[in-house]
């Protein structure tokens, strides 16, 4: 290519060559995740993508039309789509979302087999085309495939993490912010546990503008059975949207696996609740469970531990046994070669 633009200056090259400096960030699935984590990582400029899918029609389709997006939106980014595995090769981060979602009536365990089996599949791309990546699984049944990928693929722990927690949270500020009246921006809120029905939004550490929010109902901003039902509303947030759409969520996840990606690609120390390997935290032993970490450039840093109330301890321990009894099927599926 130098030599003809030598030859001629007016010249110009064929391809837009892929540059060194930028990040590569791997998408895993191109589907209806998938596709939206290209488009807004590639608004947000934070590197080249690539989309890889067993459809490989698909993933090249999503990746021409974003890339034909570009002139538009002025960000700067080279985007492959396909099913060759070393499309993979030096991703600095792998978003994982291959596997089926879940469809009307169904809950996300209904899915541990079939998703077991794909992500079974992927784990091997990964351990021999990135390594080294920063792994984001979103895959349902999710605390139990985060588990299930970094066993297959051998990643260190601190290196692949689950996405639930900012988007159960990112629901549990919505619904708050509604009810009480405010902007979403000035709501802080925290979920812990497993990503299902089991999970524990937790009241007494959220916040208005830095206001505890026990101290919001005293102020008489909202009651106390409202919070209740926007806990049992965020717990089944998931399935209200299914229940909609005919499938899973999509844009809020995405936007969710983002913020997290973009937390270890620009070393922010944000403390983000997901599905992290916990290793005697919260009474939880090697387990992957919705925590609060501190995710930066070295992945889960810190998985930060706070005070659980009796109440709230009983309520956590019902989300832990219910991953527990989820990987007890996995482990027994896997003893019979099923997955
Ligand atoms: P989708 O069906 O739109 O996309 C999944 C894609 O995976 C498809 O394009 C399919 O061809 C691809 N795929 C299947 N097997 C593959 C393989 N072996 N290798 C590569 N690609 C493969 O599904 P969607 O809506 O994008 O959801 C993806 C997953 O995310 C589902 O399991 C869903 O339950 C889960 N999910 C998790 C959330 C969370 O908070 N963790 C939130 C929403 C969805
Ligand atoms: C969600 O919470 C289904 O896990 C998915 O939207």
């Amino acid at each position: 290519m130098e030599q003809i633009a030598k030859s001629n200056p007016r010249s110009k090259p064929k391809s837009k060559p892929v540059s060194k400096h930028r990040h590569k960030i791997a998408l895993v699935g191109g589907g209806n995740i998938g596709g939206l984590l290209a488009q807004i990582a590639c608004q947000k400029n934070m590197g080249d993508i690539v989309i890889f899918d067993i459809n490989a029609k698909l993933a090249q389709g999503k990746a021409l039309d974003i890339a034909c997006s570009e002139p538009v939106e002025n960000f700067n980014a080279d985007l492959q789509g396909g099913s060759e595995p070393s499309m993979l090769n030096g991703a600095d981060v792998v978003i994982v979302t291959a596997g089926l979602p879940r469809k009307p009536g169904m809950s996300r365990d209904d899915l541990v087999e079939s998703n077991a089996k794909i992500v079974s599949s992927i784990a091997k791309h990964i351990a021999e085309q990135a390594p080294q990546a920063f792994v984001i699984c979103i895959t349902n049944p999710l605390d139990v495939m985060v588990g299930h990928l970094q066993r297959q693929a051998n990643l260190e722990p601190q290196k692949i993490v689950g996405m639930a927690g900012v988007l159960d949270s990112a629901r549990f500020r919505r619904f708050l912010a509604d009810e009480i009246g405010v902007s979403t921006k000035d709501v802080s809120a925290f979920v812990l546990g497993g990503h299902g029905d089991t999970m524990l939004p937790l009241a007494r550490y959220s916040s208005v503008a830095g206001i505890p929010l026990p101290e919001i109902v005293r102020m008489g901003w909202i009651s106390q059975k409202k919070i209740d039902e926007i806990v049992e509303r965020t717990r089944k947030g998931g399935a209200e949207v299914v229940n909609l759409m005919g499938t899973s969520a999509y844009f809020a996840p995405a936007s969710a696996a983002i913020a997290m990606a973009q937390a270890y690609l620009k070393d922010q120390k944000r403390i983000l609740p997901c599905a992290a390997y916990c290793q005697g935290q919260y009474g939880v032993d090697k387990l992957y469970l919705g925590v609060p970490a501190l995710i930066g450039a070295s992945g889960v840093e810190k998985i930060v531990e706070i005070n659980l109330t009796d109440e709230e301890k009983i309520l956590f321990h019902k989300s832990v046994e219910a991953v527990k009894n989820l990987n007890e099927i996995l482990e027994k599926l896997i003893s019979q070669n099923k997955v």
